[in-house]
Formats: C-alpha cells, structure tokens, sequence
C-alpha cells in the first residue's frame, strides 16, 4: 500500500538512491536534506521528489518539519534515518567538536526524527523505521572512534525501539553498508581506501542501489515479520 515516507539526508548519495527506490515502489517520498540547497533544488526538478531543508541533529526542528510534511503531504507512516557526517581522525588528534557533532546529528537524528514520527505510527498501528548504521559500527574502524560509536548506536537504539513498536504494527530495522560508491568514501585518502578495497572480498565497493533495494524491502508491507534485525551489505567485508 501507498505511504508517506521520509528520507533524511534523502537528495545525495545513498539517500537519493532510497528516496528513488522507494518512489518506484509507489510511495509519496519526501526527502530532507540539511544544507546543500543547490544539489536539493537539482534533484526534486530531476526527480520530482520534494525536499525539506532541516537539521536532523536539532530535536525542535525535526518536531516542527515533520509536522510541516505531515500537514502538506500526510501522515509519514515510513521514515529512513539515512542522514550522517564523518568528521574522521585518531582520537588524540579529533577534538569535542568533531566528536559531539557526529554523535548529534548520526544518532541524535534518529532519537528526534523518531520523537517525531513514532508517537503517529503508534496510532496507526502500522509504520516502519529503517536505520542506516554502518560496517564501521559493528567492527570498528581505525580514526572513527566517533562515526563507529554513533553508528554502534543506531544500532543498539534499533533493537530497543523494535521492542517498543512490535505490538503497535511499527517495525524497526538497521541496514549496515560496507564501503559504497558516495562522496563521503570518496574523501577518504586514495591510499588508505585502496586498502579498504583490497579487503572486500567482492572485490568493489558498493553501489548506493544496492542498499536501497534493502530498505525498500524492509520497508514493504510483507516484511512485517522483520523487525530488530540488521542487513549487511557489504560485500562480505564483515560477516557476523
Ligand atoms: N590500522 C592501523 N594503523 C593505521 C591504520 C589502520 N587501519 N590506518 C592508519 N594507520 C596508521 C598509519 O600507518 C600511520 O602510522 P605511522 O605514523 O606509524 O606511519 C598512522 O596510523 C597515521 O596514519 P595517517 O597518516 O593516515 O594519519 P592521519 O592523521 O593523516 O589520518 C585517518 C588518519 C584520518 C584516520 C586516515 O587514515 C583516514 O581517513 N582513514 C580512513 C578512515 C575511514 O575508513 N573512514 C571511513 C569513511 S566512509 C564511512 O564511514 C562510510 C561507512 O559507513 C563505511
């Protein structure tokens, strides 16, 4: 069935590819994105998706842009915390900013944008969360104590919020992505991402398509059963 569904972080890179998979399901998308207006006007004339400028680490704001969507489009009944930062570096060189900001807008996002929209698919009694949580979450990573940390989180927050929303119709579930075809790995140093690759034993890194069609399945109707749990894409980079 047709819903409204929002993607944060939804007009770039894997988050434009879900915000697309989940339109050609049939699904009214809206898509948020946090400050590019340039790359956000591009891709609704492209696509004809709308975007909502907000910061999805500011908890009022995800309160009042969800209200704002749900008053123009409908209830969101799908959302897809797709939104994050990496601000990389070993520790004794980051500073409590690179740290706090990661932590507040990678795991923050999905505590505000779930404050938001959880309370509705309660109601309801249908909705479904997707988390985008992270290889770097579940193995760790060399200079991302922070990234690593939030995204552990996501996934910690996903099983505790599926307990909460099992008997209410609201499934929650991670997908975990393995180095994918975006921006943010494109800025990690050619040397070190070189060794990355080296270890993915399907030999490439992953394309932004091929984490949306995991949410667009985690999203379905049919995939009601499927709740807590955490897809890894990642081309068998981390297997657990
Ligand atoms: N394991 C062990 N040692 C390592 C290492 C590793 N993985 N990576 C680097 N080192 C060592 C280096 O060999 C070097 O040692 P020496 O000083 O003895 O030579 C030392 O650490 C410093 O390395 P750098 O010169 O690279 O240090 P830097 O401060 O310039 O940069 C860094 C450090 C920012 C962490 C850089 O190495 C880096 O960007 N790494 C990639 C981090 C990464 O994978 N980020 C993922 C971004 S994409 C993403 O996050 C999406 C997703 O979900 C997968």
């Amino acid at each position: 069935m047709a819903k409204v569904a929002i993607v944060t972080g939804g007009t770039r890179g894997i988050g434009e590819a879900i915000s697309l998979a989940l339109k050609e399901r049939g699904h009214t998308v809206v898509a948020n994105y946090a400050g590019n207006e340039e790359k956000a006007k591009a891709f609704t004339e492209r696509t004809g998706i709308a975007a909502y400028r907000w910061d999805v680490g500011d908890h009022e704001a995800c309160l009042v842009g969800c209200k704002r969507v749900e008053d123009e489009v409908g209830p969101i009944d799908i959302v897809v915390n797709n939104a994050g930062i990496t601000r990389d570096g070993v520790l004794h060189k980051m500073t409590f900013d690179d740290w706090n900001e990661v932590m507040r807008i990678n795991l923050g996002g999905c505590f505000n944008m779930a404050k938001a929209t959880f309370p509705g698919m309660r109601e309801r009694k249908w909705g479904r969360i997707v988390n985008i949580g992270s290889i770097n979450g579940q193995s760790g990573q060399y200079g991302q104590v922070n990234y690593a940390a939030a995204k552990s989180g996501i996934h910690g927050f996903t099983k505790a919020l599926a307990q909460e929303g099992a008997k209410f119709g609201v499934t929650v579930n991670a997908i975990a992505p393995g180095y994918i075809d975006t921006d943010m790995v494109a800025a990690v140093p050619a040397t070190v991402l070189e060794k990355i690759v080296a270890r993915i034993p399907v030999g490439r890194l992953g394309a932004a398509k091929e984490i949306a069609r995991g949410v667009a399945f985690l999203c379905d109707d049919e995939a009601a059963f499927v709740t807590g749990s955490t897809l890894s894409i990642n081309g068998g980079q981390h297997m657990y």
